[in-house]
């Protein structure tokens, strides 16, 4: 026993002593100190594994559909699949019966079949068997987030593609877990990132994509949203615990998704190194308290990321969900030749139209300015993209966020009935989702810069841009 011990101890130290030369570690963090940077593990991809890029299934001709999590935002999916053609409702879990069975209501409310008895589950590991039947194709995950990483790896290695809620990991080994299981079992993990199909957002991309802004530069994004009046209704109370004890930015994927497609990241750049900085916790502090009887909360009340990437673009981003603010997702891009911003004034500049005004005037501070509403809104018009143009009716009237919803919604769906690669891969579940953790080790050592993870291994620069994926 006793040699044992010492063997296996030994070897561990000559492991550490290894990995961590000439860099300081703390054997408790997921990461290492080198040369005042911090360096998660890049881990090679095991025989096996395939990248995942590009990847397109066999077609499925009608997509059956099992829904885990059906509490504020899961019932608002069901909706929207009652309008998808080539998709089916086939089966319903929650931990909590009643929420069952209000969906089999909704259900029956919009002239919708209930979903068969022996097809809904509860209780803590219903979906493991809503995962193992053998009559679904997709499995679509709203549930808290921590549960979101464990439900998707088990629903692909059950030979199920899958969808799931933001952010699709809390951690970055939680992210490699995504990317290593899709990639081993060729199943698609789509996380549900809905503020991409969002109107000002995909026609923006569209432009961007037309050369209209230039060389994009500089990037923001955000997600500033007070919860105070949606804390409660969180079931168990799940989202204020985990702000409580997480520091850095744990939401970042609705500001960041939108302007990574504007980036090419992965299609051509890659996020490189981030640093953050957050406020101290005053309303969330005071929050806590309150709900929770604690005196103790890690999350800032404000946290900003200044993020670089590999060919020389950057990216700065917020979150607040704590403050008495208006809704703003920032939505910002600075080009060679334009500029766009969404919140919280829709508008877009031309470098030509804002130079042409006559002489130089440094005491105009309004010489360079948006285009006139009506010439913004015709733009708007002009650059819809052909799948907004196709979806919209459809997506006003069932709604979802104005529509976006749905719009994210169809595409998963058409993407898989005819084989096609998904709007959103893996690779983007990943590196949006591994912000939260990042921006924390970067807060918790007096923001060090801290390297983005390539979670595509060396392939970020093997696709030319970001499209979506047509059928012929
Ligand atoms: N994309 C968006 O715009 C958007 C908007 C709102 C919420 N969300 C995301 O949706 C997810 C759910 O949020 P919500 O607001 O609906 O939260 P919620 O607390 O209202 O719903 C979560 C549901 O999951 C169920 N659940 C918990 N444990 C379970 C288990 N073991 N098995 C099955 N079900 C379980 C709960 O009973 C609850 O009904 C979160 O990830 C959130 O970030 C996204």
């Amino acid at each position: 026993m006793k040699r044992n011990f010492f063997s296996v101890t030994s070897v561990v130290v000559a492991v550490c002593a290894i990995l961590f030369s000439g860099c300081c570690c703390d054997c408790d963090k997921p990461y290492k100190i080198v040369d005042n940077q911090i360096v998660f593990a890049e881990p090679a991809r095991a025989e096996g594994q395939q990248s995942m890029l590009g990847f397109a299934a066999e077609p499925i001709p009608v997509v059956r559909v099992g829904f885990v999590g059906l509490g504020m935002r899961g019932p608002g999916a069901i909706k929207r699949f009652v309008n998808i053609e080539g998709a089916e409702i086939s089966a319903l879990c929650d931990l909590l019966p009643e929420n069952v069975e209000k969906t089999q209501k909704l259900l029956e409310s919009l002239g919708h079949a209930r979903v068969a008895e022996d097809a809904t589950y509860t209780g803590e590991e219903g979906w493991k068997e809503l995962c193992q039947r053998d009559d679904i194709d997709l499995v679509y995950l709203v549930t808290p987030w921590e549960l979101h990483t464990p439900m998707a790896v088990y629903a692909m290695e059950c030979g199920k593609h899958v969808a799931v809620e933001v952010p699709a990991a809390m951690s970055v080994a939680e992210c490699w877990q995504l990317v290593d299981t899709s990639e081993r079992t060729r199943r698609h993990c789509m996380m549900l990132e809905n503020c991409i199909y969002d109107h000002f957002e995909f026609t923006t991309l569209n432009m961007a994509q037309q050369g209209l802004f230039g060389e994009i530069l500089h990037v923001e994004g955000a997600y500033i949203h007070n919860l105070e009046e949606f804390w409660h209704e969180y079931q168990g109370n799940w989202r204020l615990k985990y702000n409580q004890q997480h520091r850095g930015d744990v939401y970042a994927t609705h500001g960041l998704g939108p302007i990574c497609q504007l980036l090419n990241i992965h299609r051509g750049d890659r996020m490189t190194r981030l640093v953050s900085m957050d406020t101290k916790s005053v309303c969330g502090a005071a929050l806590a308290k309150e709900s929770l009887g604690v005196d103790s909360f890690a999350n800032g009340d404000h946290t900003c990321t200044l993020i670089a990437t590999e060919n020389g673009k950057t990216i700065s981003l917020q979150h607040n969900v704590c403050t008495p603010r208006p809704y703003n997702r920032l939505y910002q891009l600075s080009g060679t030749k334009g500029f766009a911003n969404k919140y919280p004034v829709k508008g877009f500049l031309f470098a030509e139209a804002a130079t042409a005004s006559g002489n130089p005037d440094h005491e105009n501070l309004s010489a360079h300015k948006f285009v006139p509403e009506d010439v913004r809104d015709a733009l708007l018009e002009k650059y819809r993209h052909p799948i907004q143009i196709e979806l919209m009716e459809r997506a006003k009237k069932v709604g979802g966020h104005g529509g976006m919803d749905f719009i994210m919604d169809s595409r998963l769906i058409y993407c898989l009935q005819n084989g096609l690669p998904l709007d959103q891969d893996v690779y983007d579940a990943a590196e949006w989702s591994c912000i939260g953790e990042l921006s924390a080790a970067s807060i918790e050592n007096g923001s060090m810069p801290v390297l983005v993870p390539d979670f595509t291994r060396g392939d970020w620069n093997k696709i030319d841009g970001y499209r979506h994926a047509m059928k012929q």
